[in-house]
């Protein structure tokens, strides 16, 4: 079979390779791809934007590509699926109205009130005096979010009334454009973050392994959000109990919402979850697609032909498959990114040491890269994630930190913390 990819990140890079090593995938073509899916084998990058419906569509129909995969949440959210549904294209991700689940943070709430998933109290605004008025009322800490898509920048954890009064100003003065247009003011919760994301095909909902994931850019989590900087899977703060009531209470209660709107969602559900002090899971956000870096360290783990899973999902047959099955061990995975990101960063700088990280055994999955005449440069703020699985999350997390010292460019940043909540 033949597959296209839509993106350029680290989690396409990952899914790409992971496609290919199955006996099943012929070829994969990516839109746009990056450096890393360039050098790999019986795989091409095509030049063009994620969002050119009309390019992507009429590629897949003249190369008889049998599956679409759509990696970012900014074509999802765009309608991507709907378009090329009707061209009579199969799919792996969400339609439109379904990745509303992760477009707006107000309709997801909504939706989660309907469905009695547990999550923060909170409450909508489009009035920005009204919204001061209620942080006025409610006090602090208190979590500021812009309903839209805001490139994981929207969200403010506001530890006095002022900082999130401050955070409300930016937005309503038009911080993220039509973003912030709503905002939703959500009551702080506290405890431990994990990732569950799920396959599904609308009907049924499946978890993958349970991932963490590192937001902040400094160690200790400090400083300014991020794409992720860092993960491991499996977490071992999902107990198979906790799985369970995950699995009941928010994974299936979420599909069964979203049919009651009338929405056939197929694809990845991402729950972003605050497991409380009291071992409870509450949901701080939805995501319509797979997580990166969670990615990057969920699919190496990942024993049953990915292309098979992605295809039930897309075809409404998930109930078919065989349960999925999953390497024992541990995958870590560090992100190495630019001098200054999250803020500005400069592009067009050479990497060197990357087939010394692969020597170790290591994966080394692009993430912001460039290939030119065989030579990577750095073309992102994310550059690389380094992956490496292991027994346990330590030693995965030796293995990925001994290939990480491998590579080298200008200004690299990575935290040495990535893991901090297991090995404490
Ligand atoms: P989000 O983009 O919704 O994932 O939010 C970004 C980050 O903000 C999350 O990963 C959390 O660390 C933090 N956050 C979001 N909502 C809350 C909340 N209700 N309480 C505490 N922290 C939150
Ligand atoms: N790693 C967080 C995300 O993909 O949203």
């Amino acid at each position: 079979m033949k597959v296209l990819v839509v993106g350029n990140g680290g989690r396409e890079h990952a899914l790409t390779w992971k496609l290919l090593q199955s006996p099943g995938v012929q070829e994969v073509v990516c839109v746009p791809g990056n450096g890393g899916t360039a050098n790999l084998p019986r795989c091409r990058n095509l030049a063009m934007s994620v969002t050119a419906f009309e390019g992507i569509a009429r590629c897949a129909l003249v190369n008889n590509l049998e599956l679409i995969v759509v990696g970012p949440e900014v074509p999802l959210a765009a309608g991507i699926t709907d378009y090329l549904q009707a061209q009579g294209l199969t799919v792996f991700g969400p339609t439109q109205a379904g990745a509303q689940i992760e477009s707006s943070k107000a309709w997801a709430k909504t939706l989660m009130a309907e469905a009695g998933i547990p999550t923060a109290a909170a409450a909508v605004f489009t009035e920005r005096d009204a919204a001061i008025a209620y942080v006025n009322q409610h006090g602090a800490p208190t979590v500021i979010k812009a309903d839209g898509l805001a490139a994981g920048k929207g969200v403010t954890v506001a530890m006095t009334v002022e900082e999130a009064i401050a955070a409300l100003q930016a937005i309503f003065d038009g911080q993220f454009g039509d973003a912030g247009k709503r905002v939703v003011i959500e009551d702080y919760l506290t405890g431990d973050e994990v990732s569950v994301l799920a396959v599904t095909d609308g009907l049924t909902i499946r978890p993958l392994l349970p991932a963490q994931d590192h937001k902040r850019i400094g160690e200790g989590d400090t400083g300014e959000n991020t794409g992720g900087m860092g993960a491991y899977a499996p977490a071992p703060l999902v107990t198979p109990a906790l799985m369970a009531q995950i699995q009941t209470e928010v994974l299936e209660a979420a599909i069964a919402a979203l049919r009651n709107r009338g929405i056939d969602y197929r694809g990845i559900l991402y729950a972003g979850l605050m497991i409380t002090p009291q071992g409870q899971p509450k949901v701080i956000e939805f995501n319509c697609r797979f997580g990166d870096p969670e990615t990057q360290v969920i699919l190496p783990l990942l024993k049953t032909p990915l292309e098979k899973i992605l295809l039930a999902c897309a075809q409404q047959r998930l109930a078919d498959l065989p349960p999925l099955e999953w390497q024992t061990g541990a995958a870590a995975c560090v992100v190495l990114a630019a001098a200054g990101y999250p803020a500005a960063y400069e592009n067009g700088l050479p990497i060197h040491g990357i087939p010394e990280a692969e020597a170790t055994g290591a994966l080394v999955f692009h993430a912001g890269t460039k290939l030119v005449q065989s030579q990577v440069f750095t073309d992102g703020g994310r550059v690389i994630g380094v992956t490496a699985v292991g027994d346990g999350v330590t030693e995965a997390l030796k293995n990925t930190y001994a290939a990480v010292e491998c590579i080298d460019f200008e200004g690299r940043y990575y935290r040495r913390d990535i893991g901090h909540r297991v090995l404490m």
